[in-house]
C-alpha cells in the first residue's frame, strides 16, 4: 500500500488474527469468510486474515480470503522465521493486493527469556527476514514486538534496518497494554524524527487494552505521525483484547474538530459487525460497551428522557442509526414467504449461500409456528446459528430430552458427524447433564465444562434461548453459542458447537506467541 494522504488513516482489522488468537475464540472458516466479507463490505482497509503457518485450517481461511476480497488488502502474518515468511506469501498470494506481515520481539526482557538473542542478531534476523518477505511481496509490514518497552534507540536501529530492507508499513506495538497515550505519542514522533529513512513507510499503531488505553493510545500514536492504526470488531483480542474499531471510527467522525483524519469505514455497518463477530466468537459485548452495546444509546433517567425529547442533542453526541442501529421492529408471522424473509435479511444485512437460506428459512417457518411475534433480533440469533452450523463438521440432528421430578432424566441424541447419523441415549443429573452425556456418548471427549450461560433473545416465555458454552481440553478453550426456542436444544448445538472449535484449536501447530525467530 502506497503511504497514506496526511489526513488519511488506514483502519487495518485484526479480529480474524488477534481477535480470534484470544482463548475461546476460534471461529470456523465459514465464519471467517462472513467476518472478512463484511469487513470487505464496510470499507477496511486491510484485513489480517490470520496466521498461516498456524495450521491447514489457517492457511486455508487466509488464502481463501485472499481469493474473495473485492476491495481490502488482504494480510498474512509470519513469524521471522523463513518457512513462515514462505506460507504467508503463498496464502496472500491470489489476493488483488496482498501483504506479508512479519515481527519480531525487540525489547530487552523478550530478547532475553524468550528469545535468548544479543541486539545485533535480531538486527541481522530483521534484515535478511524483510528482505526475504519483500523478494515475495511489494507490500510488506514489520512490527517490533513490545515496542513500547524497547529503548529508543535501539527501536530505532530496528525501524532502520526494517525499511532499508524493503518494509513499506512499520508497526509498533504496545503488546502488553503498558503505554500511555503521551509516551506512546512521543515514541511515533521521536522514531519519525530519529530515523532517516522514515518517510518511506507508513507507521502503524497497535495496542493492547490492558489499561483500557487501547483506543486512547491508537489515536495519540496517530497525533504522533502513524497513519495506520490496527484494530479488531468489539475490541475482541487476547487478555483485555484490542483497540476497538467501532470506536476509533466514532470517535475520529464524532471529533473530527480535534481528530482531523478521516477513514473509509462506512460506521453504518458497526453494529451489524458487532453482533455477527460476537456471534462467531461466542463473546457477549457487554451492555454498556461504548458505541454498540445494548445500552450504549439508552437514556433512562428521567432528566435525559426529557432533555431528549426536547432536542436529542442535549443527551447523544452520535445518531443511533449513524452507526446501524434501527429501531426494534415486528418481523413477520407464520404466513410470511420466501421473498419476505430473502428481504428481511437484506435489510438485516446477511447474504446467506443456497444452503444457509433454505435451512434458515425452514427455521424461521418453524419458529413463527411456535412464536406469536417474530422480531428482528429472533431473526438475527437464528441465522448467526445457521452460520455457525454451516461451517460444522458435526451437528445435531434430533434430541428428545424426558424431564420432570422423577428422575433420572434421559436424552436421546442424534447427531451428524461428517454425513454420518448416530444416535445414543443417556441419563443424568438434569436434563442438560443428560443432553450433554449424550453428546459425549456419540463424541467421545476428556473436555470440561467451564461455563454454561443462558440468555433470552427477546421477552415473554416463547422467547427463544441462546445459550453459551466454554469448554476446556489441555490448556485449550472454545466457545459455542446455540439459538432455539426449546433451551435444551440450544444447550446442545452451543455444546456442540465448542467441540467443533476445540477441534480447530487443536490442530494449530504453532501460536504467535512462540515468538522465536530462527
Ligand atoms: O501485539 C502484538 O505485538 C502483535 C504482533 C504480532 C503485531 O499482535
Ligand atoms: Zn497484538
Amino acid at each position: 500500500m502506497s503511504a497514506a494522504s496526511n489526513d488519511q488513516v488506514v483502519i487495518f482489522d485484526t479480529t480474524l488474527r488477534d481477535g480470534e488468537q484470544s482463548p475461546g475464540a476460534s471461529m470456523t472458516l465459514e465464519e471467517k469468510l462472513q467476518v472478512a466479507e463484511l469487513l470487505d463490505t464496510m470499507g477496511v482497509d486491510i484485513i489480517e486474515a490470520g496466521f498461516p503457518i498456524a495450521s491447514n485450517g489457517d492457511f486455508e481461511a487466509v488464502s481463501e480470503i485472499a481469493r474473495r476480497s473485492k476491495n481490502a488488502v488482504i494480510a498474512g502474518l509470519a513469524r521471522a522465521i523463513s518457512a513462515d515468511i514462505d506460507r504467508a506469501g503463498e496464502a496472500v498470494r491470489n489476493a488483488e493486493r496482498g501483504r506479508i506481515h512479519t515481527f519480531v520481539s525487540t525489547s530487552p526482557i523478550h530478547l532475553q527469556h524468550q528469545m535468548n538473542k544479543t541486539e545485533d542478531e535480531v538486527l541481522e534476523i530483521i534484515q535478511r527476514t524483510v528482505a526475504q518477505a519483500r523478494n515475495l511481496i511489494d507490500d510488506v509490514e514489520w512490527s517490533a514486538m513490545d515496542a513500547t518497552r524497547t529503548p529508543i534507540e535501539y527501536l530505532s536501529r530496528c525501524v532502520e534496518a526494517a525499511i532499508a530492507a524493503g518494509a513499506t508499513t512499520i508497526n509498533l506495538p504496545d503488546t502488553v497494554g503498558y503505554a500511555v497515550p503521551q509516551e506512546y505519542r512521543e515514541m511515533f514522533e521521536q522514531i519519525r524524527a530519529n530515523v532517516p529513512n522514515s518517510d518511506k513507510a507508513v507507521f502503524s499503531v497497535h495496542c493492547h487494552n490492558d489499561l483500557g488505553l487501547a483506543v486512547a493510545n491508537s489515536l495519540a500514536g496517530v497525533a504522533g505521525g502513524a497513519r495506520q492504526i490496527e484494530c479488531t470488531i468489539n475490541g475482541l483480542g487476547e487478555r483485555a483484547g484490542n483497540a476497538a474499531l467501532e470506536e476509533i471510527v466514532m470517535a475520529v467522525r464524532t471529533r473530527n474538530d480535534i481528530l482531523p483524519y478521516a477513514s473509509k469505514v462506512d460506521p453504518v455497518y458497526l453494529t451489524r459487525a458487532s453482533k455477527l463477530v460476537s456471534a462467531v466468537s461466542s463473546f457477549p459485548v457487554q451492555y454498556n460497551k461504548a458505541i454498540v452495546g445494548k445500552n450504549a444509546f439508552a437514556h433512562e433517567s428521567g432528566i435525559h428522557q426529557d432533555g431528549m425529547l426536547k432536542n436529542a442533542e442535549t443527551y447523544e453526541i452520535m445518531r443511533p442509526e449513524d452507526v446501524g442501529v434501527r429501531a426494534t421492529s415486528l418481523v413477520m408471522g407464520k404466513h410470511s414467504g420466501r421473498h419476505a424473509f430473502k428481504d428481511k435479511l437484506v435489510e438485516l444485512g446477511y447474504d446467506l449461500g443456497d444452503n444457509a437460506f433454505q435451512e434458515a428459512f425452514r427455521r424461521f417457518k418453524e419458529l413463527a409456528d411456535r412464536k406469536k411475534n417474530v422480531y428482528d433480533e429472533d431473526i438475527e440469533a437464528l441465522v448467526e446459528d445457521e452460520i455457525t452450523i454451516q461451517g460444522e463438521t458435526v451437528k445435531v440432528i434430533a434430541l428428545t430430552v424426558i424431564a420432570g421430578t422423577g428422575g433420572p432424566q434421559k436424552a436421546i441424541l442424534t447427531m451428524d458427524i461428517d454425513g454420518r447419523h448416530e444416535t445414543r441415549e443417556a441419563t443424568g443429573d438434569g436434563p442438560v447433564d443428560a443432553t450433554f452425556n449424550a453428546i459425549k456418548a456419540i463424541w467421545p471427549h476428556e473436555a470440561t465444562l467451564q461455563l454454561y450461560q443462558v440468555n433470552a433473545v427477546t421477552e415473554g416465555t416463547d422467547a427463544q434461548a441462546e445459550v453459551s458454552v466454554r469448554l476446556e481440553d489441555s490448556g485449550k478453550i472454545a466457545t459455542g453459542k446455540g439459538a432455539d426456542t426449546d433451551t435444551l436444544v440450544a444447550s446442545a448445538r452451543a455444546y456442540v458447537s465448542a467441540l467443533n472449535k476445540l477441534a480447530i484449536r487443536s490442530q494449530r501447530i504453532v501460536n504467535v506467541d512462540d515468538a522465536i525467530a530462527s
